[in-house]
Order: structure tokens, then C-alpha cells, then sequence
């Protein structure tokens, strides 16, 4: 029995690596808890969410909503509601990059249909998929607010506008071959709300 126990904890462990901030970005969300009075904590739960979903893997599983939750001393429910209702908040696995096309009427008249489809052409995949490479992920949104320069999507936090084919494509290879570049430690979005 205390055999079974130990493979099963040791099985668990290498299944479910352990959800947790580096040092400097743990000290980052303390910060931006601090900023609330004392039960208001939940306060600090969009900035600390998007510090989870950019430093802990792109995307928010169960164990780091239940992180999360902790650390603001809320339920996990609580953070499941947040995360579910704003379409930034990722729950599955996305690519590298994200693409979401502006499907809006705007957009759509301008030339958006036929941006959606080359992505679809060029990537091989449907809205809501992701490439086998794990590069990129197609999206279809409303307006992104934007609407006077379209069409118009938006690539992680980027907005490219008055898109056409050509520029799609020299896009795409640009971001290919950035993400085979390697790169220093990117601080600069958790910097965002210190
Ligand atoms: S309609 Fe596309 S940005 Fe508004």
C-alpha cells in the first residue's frame, strides 16, 4: 500500500508539473494585490490572469486558475467565471500566435472575407484550430475597433490594418522566422503593470 502510494504520487508529479510564478513575477502580483483593501482582493484577478496566462504557458488550466485563486484568497470558481467570459483569456493550448480576423461587417465588405480565407488557404486549418507546428492559432472575432482601417486582425497584442493577401503572407514569414530566433527573457508585458 505505501508502494502504490508513492508510484501514484510520483506519477502525479510527472504529469502535472507544478503551477507556480518565478520569484521577481510572484513579487509583481504581490504588488498589484497590495493596491486593494483588505476582501477586495479580486480586484487585482484581470492583471494577475494575464500574468498567468503570459508567464505560466500561453494558456489557463484548471491548476493555474486554482493558483491564481490562492494567491488572491478567492474561490476557484470565482476565477473559472473570469477566465470563461473574457476572450482573451485562453483555456486550451493556443499556437504561438494567435490570429484573430475581424469578421464585423466593416471589415468583411472591405476585404476581411478573403484575408480569413488565404489564412485558412496558406495555414491549412479552420478558424478555431491551431497548425501542427504549434505556430498559430486562426481566430474569428467581432470588431476589433478598428473598423476605418480595415480589414483589420490582431496577432497576440498587434493590430495589422488595410490587410491584403500579400501582406498576410509577408507577415506570416515574418513571425516564422522570429520564432526560430532565440530570444533574451520578455519582461516587458509584466512590466506593463507594475
Ligand atoms: S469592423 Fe473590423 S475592426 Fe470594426
Amino acid at each position: 500500500m505505501g508502494q502504490n502510494n508513492h508510484i501514484h504520487h510520483h506519477l502525479f508529479e510527472k504529469q502535472n508539473k507544478p503551477v507556480k510564478f518565478s520569484g521577481s513575477t510572484l513579487e509583481v502580483v504581490h504588488q498589484l494585490i497590495k493596491r486593494y483593501p483588505e476582501g477586495q482582493q479580486k480586484s487585482a484577478l484581470l492583471p494577475v490572469l494575464h500574468i498567468a496566462q503570459e508567464e505560466l504557458g500561453g494558456y489557463l488550466s484548471v491548476d493555474i486558475m486554482d493558483y491564481v485563486a490562492s494567491l488572491l484568497n478567492i474561490q476557484p470558481i470565482e476565477v473559472y467565471e473570469v477566465a470563461t467570459f473574457y476572450s482573451m483569456f485562453y483555456l486550451d493550448k493556443m499556437g504561438t500566435y494567435v490570429i484573430e480576423v475581424c469578421r464585423t461587417g466593416p471589415c468583411a465588405i472591405s476585404g476581411g472575407e478573403q484575408i480569413l480565407a488565404h489564412l485558412q488557404d496558406v495555414l491549412e486549418i479552420k478558424p478555431g484550430e491551431t497548425t501542427h507546428d504549434g505556430l498559430f492559432t486562426l481566430k474569428e472575432v467581432e470588431c476589433l475597433g478598428s473598423c476605418g482601417t480595415g480589414p483589420v486582425m490582431q496577432v497576440n497584442t498587434e493590430y495589422y490594418e488595410k490587410l491584403t493577401p500579400g501582406k498576410v503572407d509577408k507577415l506570416l514569414e515574418d513571425l516564422r522566422e522570429y520564432a526560430n530566433q532565440p530570444k533574451p527573457g520578455d519582461s516587458t508585458w509584466v512590466e506593463k503593470f507594475c
